[in-house]
């Protein structure tokens, strides 16, 4: 029998009342273990509540982005399809409750691997998708935010996660802006069809939100927000908690730079195909200025005896703003290490050493 609570810290009481909401498809002399796993996790995995909506989801989410795969304009490399239903499976047994995922990420196949996932669960996680993100046979991208266009990107969407409706449908870019109110429209008409639950954006800027709000409610906004990507602290993050919205941050870690498993020599030889060669997080002058600050913030998490990546998350979700984090892994052990920090609340004299940090890493950019 594997041990499984060893990471984790009881500091949460999560929702109460609430069914076990996993459980592994293990073997059946196995399940009584399982039960007990499930109640367990259920006290100490925390849960906050997506703005005005009745999903409470657990402050880490699992992002399906690189297990998308490779071959297209934004992959990560090359992906291993079991490695990612094991790491999915992982992020479940772990407590974590809802998946993000979207249609463009691998140009369709990170649904369906979510999807091969989930296929006879009994008890689902929370499913967030997106939509305005197309492709053709060339494998070349495109935005479309019309009516027509997200009618069919629900059904093809809805396939590929073999469900009958979408938890949360976000709109993946405000692109081309003009039809956004467009866009919003017709997801509302998916929430009165019964086809999606709930409706988000993402990457909105604030004047973009004021227009969609009056045609219907806003669940959400996944906008980007980690240690080198701080604009959502101007006024997105207080817009957001004044109107209920809840949001949810994507890249925490950086797309993996924050997480102490770079180095310049790992940067040079990432594979063709992983769009990270071209992020400029990655190029000089910034790569060695964060690859700086990462061995700066060793300083810290080995007081605390925790690591880099599992410091990135703690950072973003100090901010009682934030509904949870999506944190990208493609293989079981690595959301093993970053799942264990959804508990894990940050003194304040850890936050301001790690802004100094930040505004020591900011004076030598300013310099370069
Ligand atoms: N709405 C949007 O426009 C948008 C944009 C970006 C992301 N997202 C969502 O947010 C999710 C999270 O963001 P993200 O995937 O970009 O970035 P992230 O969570 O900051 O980083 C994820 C990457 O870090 C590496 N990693 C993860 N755990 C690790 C560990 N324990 N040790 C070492 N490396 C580790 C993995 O890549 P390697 O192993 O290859 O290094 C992984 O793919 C996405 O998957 C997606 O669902 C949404």
């Amino acid at each position: 029998m594997r041990n499984y609570d060893t990471s984790f810290s009881v500091l949460s009481k999560g929702v109460e009342g609430e069914k076990p909401y996993f459980r592994s498809k293990r073997g059946a002399m196995e399940h009584e273990e399982w039960d007990k796993i499930d109640l367990a996790r259920r006290r100490i995995m925390q849960r906050r509540k997506l703005g005005r909506t009745d999903l409470n989801l657990s402050t880490i989410g699992m992002g399906t982005w690189a297990i998308g795969g490779g071959n297209w304009k934004f992959a990560w490399g090359p992906q291993d399809d079991r490695e990612s239903v094991f790491a999915i499976h992982r992020a479940l047994d772990l407590g974590i409750n809802w998946i993000d995922t979207a249609p463009i990420y691998g140009l369709g196949h990170s649904e369906e691997v979510v999807g091969k996932a989930l296929k006879g669960l009994k008890e689902k996680p929370i499913i967030a998708t997106k939509c305005g993100l197309l492709w053709d046979r060339e494998r070349s991208t495109s935005s479309c935010l019309k009516k027509k266009s997200i009618l069919c990107e629900i059904e093809a969407s809805l396939k590929r996660l073999r469900v009958d409706v979408i938890d949360l449908y976000q709109i993946h870019w405000p692109r081309p802006d003009e039809d956004i109110e467009e866009a919003w429209g017709s997801i509302a008409d998916l929430v009165k069809k019964g086809k999606v639950r709930y409706a988000g954006v993402s990457n909105f800027s604030v004047e973009q939100l004021k227009r969609i709000q009056p045609i219907h409610s806003v669940a959400s906004l996944q906008p980007p927000y980690s240690m080198l990507e701080r604009g959502v602290e101007d006024e997105l993050l207080k817009y957001c908690s004044e109107e209920g919205i809840g949001v949810i941050v994507y890249s925490p870690m950086q797309k993996g730079l924050l997480t102490g498993k770079f180095n310049a020599e790992r940067v040079k030889n990432l594979p063709k195909d992983d769009h990270r060669r071209e992020d400029s997080h990655f190029q000089e002058p910034e790569l060695s200025a964060n690859l700086r600050l990462v061995e700066d913030l060793r300083s810290i998490t080995e007081k605390r005896d925790k690591t880099v990546a599992q410091l990135a998350i703690a950072w973003v979700l100090r901010r009682p703003e934030l509904t949870a984090a999506i944190v990208g892994a493609r293989r079981p052990s690595q959301i093993e290490e970053t799942a264990s920090v959804g508990d894990w609340v940050l003194s304040g004299e850890d936050i301001r050493a790690i802004n100094k940090l930040l505004d020591e890493r900011q004076k030598v950019l300013n310099l370069s």
